[in-house]
């Protein structure tokens, strides 16, 4: 039965023309731990344009936690993706656009996005915005999502980007948080055959948010939307209306100066504002797209990534960009109008490297072989997959179909904390095994801890993934509340960033994921807090006490299950489940409504009246028969009425 995974060796001829191969890994991996300053210090030099040089590489003490890179160094991001590639690439493409219908597209040059970018700069500018001050974006996929965030970038404004698939309320919430000035938005988005009204979503957040003075509203559609007179402008407009003297110019910024809060779920409270800064975020998104993808000047650049995720930041607009690569921008979904979307736009657009989800490659999967092959993918070179583990049928789908069987598969293994990628194989350098993230990047020291917390050495081993020596693309803090930063990441090993993730270290010295071992839910590759879906359900009024647990879904890897107490003389029927489901996409997003909700009586709780998540685990897994010790329980027989009532709707 267990039987060993296949390895799949790196293709010859794709070694020669590579980056690094084996031997230029090993060496220049040693290097990055033997040395980490003097490594990241070259790169430095040669990756990024400085406006002045560091004086100190790196300041670091994870007990406080502090983490500093290139410190007295002064860089500007846009002006690091957009000014220094004019001479060279001004006409390249930048940002090639496929809209939401096949074949809508547009071709934005770096020398046009530049020229959008400095506008829009100069727009914010003149709207009082400056240098820390902290501007919301809710934009569909479209290139003013990418302009703003540069935009933001050139004067040293701090963008959170807020999913546009996100409620009114997740969207006041975020931008309460950390006190925007500035709105950016659409009047509608689109999506699949769906029109989304983002304008309204804003109008319904903004009632609630004092900070923000100004709402700039990209035209997406022809649709109407009601402008608050001295609030909302056009951008369109402001931008033609703006003096043609509006400065423009990089602000000089500090090395370790905030570039951008991104909000993500943890295991308890409200979702944490994930701080990242400038030179080190940029080095190490600039380096891994480089290497983990093995970029050369030709190559179309494809993230399937939202713009709301770190992904969609990452690799669709800061480490492309900073590499003058061509990065296509996609704001449709992958089924519409039908399972062939990513395959066409594969063709058309000549990707030749192609980065998205295991729950996207799932999806496709099932629909068939037949809306692979009809288009021509030879242009494919790199496929890459993040955000779950992939397992190995998906995986072997996406080699041997998609591929063809002569691209190389990158499985890269991150977190919004950590910026960049840390985890991955180099296609001219790993061989790879399905499901596996293989090997750690430069200068990323992983270890395997055990529950005690001490570390296991060698290979064959488990436990739970730390890192032990910063990089330079990790998050600084979690804005405005920096003892949550030590409590959630420094305070369970000390010494050591706790990632959250459980792992394996092969006999070869190869790591896989093998998913959270905290409260956080991965349904589809979204993140998710168990907690906030939790205080989601019970705000429907309907439920008095609600645990929910990951499950298994075919498609997207991890669903949500639901355990609910209703309130009294709640019904426990159709419309009640509506009514849940309901209330939890007004408050999150649809993304986080439960796959499954079932009514008990009670939940499993200690006699101190903590919650057996663990025995909900298993019941939800289907594992009936090993939900293990339950005689701690204040009243152990809601299990065995938890376990009828979760069999019983799967029977049907
Ligand atoms: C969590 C982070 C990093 C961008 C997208 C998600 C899981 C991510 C992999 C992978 C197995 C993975 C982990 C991680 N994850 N990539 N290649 N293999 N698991 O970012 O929303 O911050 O989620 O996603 O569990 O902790 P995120």
């Amino acid at each position: 039965m267990n039987k060993t995974p296949n390895t799949f060796p790196v293709p010859k001829a794709f070694a020669a023309k590579a980056h690094v191969d084996q031997q230029g890994y090993e060496k220049l991996y040693r290097e990055s731990v033997e040395d980490p300053e003097g490594f990241w210090a070259r790169q430095a030099n040669e990756i990024l344009h400085w406006q002045k040089p560091w004086d100190k590489v790196l300041s670091w003490d994870f007990k406080a936690p502090s983490v500093r890179w290139f410190e007295g160094g002064v860089i500007n991001v846009s002006e690091n993706c957009l000014d220094r590639h004019l001479t060279a690439r001004g006409d390249k493409p930048a940002i090639v656009w496929e809209g939401n219908e096949p074949g809508e597209t547009r071709t934005v040059t770096y020398r046009q996005l530049h020229a959008e970018v400095c506008r829009m700069a100069g727009l914010l500018r003149h709207l009082g915005v400056k240098k820390g001050d902290r501007v919301a974006i809710y934009l569909p996929m479209v290139p003013e999502a990418a302009a703003a965030m540069l935009a933001c970038a050139r004067i040293g404004a701090i963008h959170t980007v807020v999913f546009a698939g996100f409620s009114a309320e997740a969207l006041r919430d975020r931008i309460n948080d950390c006190g925007c000035s500035v709105l950016i938005t659409a009047n509608e988005g689109l999506r699949g055959g769906k029109r989304v009204p983002l304008k309204e979503t804003c109008d319904e957040a903004l009632a609630e948010c004092p900070s923000v003075r100004k709402v700039l509203v990209v035209r997406r559609t022809d649709g109407e939307t009601a402008m608050q007179a001295g609030r909302d402008l056009w951008l369109d407009q402001a931008l033609r209306e703006l003096p043609a003297s509006a400065n423009s110019a990089p602000e000089p910024m500090g090395s370790e100066d905030p570039l951008f809060i991104l909000y993500t779920s943890g295991s308890t409270g409200k979702p944490k504002g994930v701080l990242h800064t400038t030179a080190g975020y940029l080095l190490h998104v600039s380096l891994t797209h480089r290497m983990v993808f093995d970029l050369k000047e030709e190559d179309v650049f494809f993230c399937g990534a939202d713009v709301g995720w770190v992904t969609g930041h990452s690799y669709v607009v800061y480490g492309p960009l900073s590499n003058g690569a061509t990065s296509v921008m996609f704001e449709s979904i992958p089924t519409y109008p039908d399972a062939g979307r990513y395959w066409d736009v594969v063709e058309r657009h000549k990707v030749s490297i192609f980065y998205t989800a295991p729950t996207a490659i799932r999806a496709l999967a099932k629909e068939g072989d037949g809306w692979v092959k009809k288009y021509d993918r030879s242009s494919l070179r790199i496929l890459g997959t993040v955000g779950e583990p992939i397992n190995a049928d998906a995986w072997l789908w996406y080699h041997n179909i998609v591929g063809e069987g002569r691209c190389p598969i990158v499985d890269t293994w991150w977190q919004t904390e950590t910026g960049g990628v840390l985890i991955s194989p180099l296609p001219g350098a790993t061989a790879t095994k399905p499901g596996s993230a293989t090997k750690p990047l430069f200068g990323v020291q992983p270890v395997i801890v055990d529950d005690e917390g001490k570390e296991v050495l060698g290979n064959g081993v488990s436990g739970r993934l730390c890192i032990k020596f910063p990089w330079p693309g990790m998050m600084r803090t979690v804005y405005g509340d920096h003892e949550r930063f030590r409590q959630t990441y420094f305070a369970m090993y000390p010494g050591l960033y706790f990632t959250g993730d459980g792992c394996r270290r092969d006999e070869d010295g190869y790591y896989w994921i093998t998913g959270r071992v905290d409260d956080v839910l991965n349904v589809a590759g979204h993140r998710l807090g168990t907690a906030e879906v939790e205080s989601a359900i019970v705000r429907s009024g309907l439920v008095a006490e609600a645990a929910v647990v990951g499950i298994p879904h075919e498609i997207k890897g991890q669903g949500i299950g639901a355990f609910c107490v209703l309130r009294d003389s709640v019904s426990s029927d159709a419309s009640t489940i509506k009514g849940i489901l309901h209330t939890v996409r007004e408050v999150i997003s649809p993304i986080a409504a439960p796959d499954a909700v079932w009514f008990v009586s009670g939940l499993p709780k200690t006699r101190s009246g903590k919650i057996m998540r663990r025995i909900l685990r298993k019941v939800g897994e289907g594992e009936y028969e090993s939900v293990g010790d339950v005689t701690t329980l204040a009243d152990p027989a809601v299990v065995s009425e938890i376990v009828e009532t979760v069999k019983s709707s799967r029977a049907g």
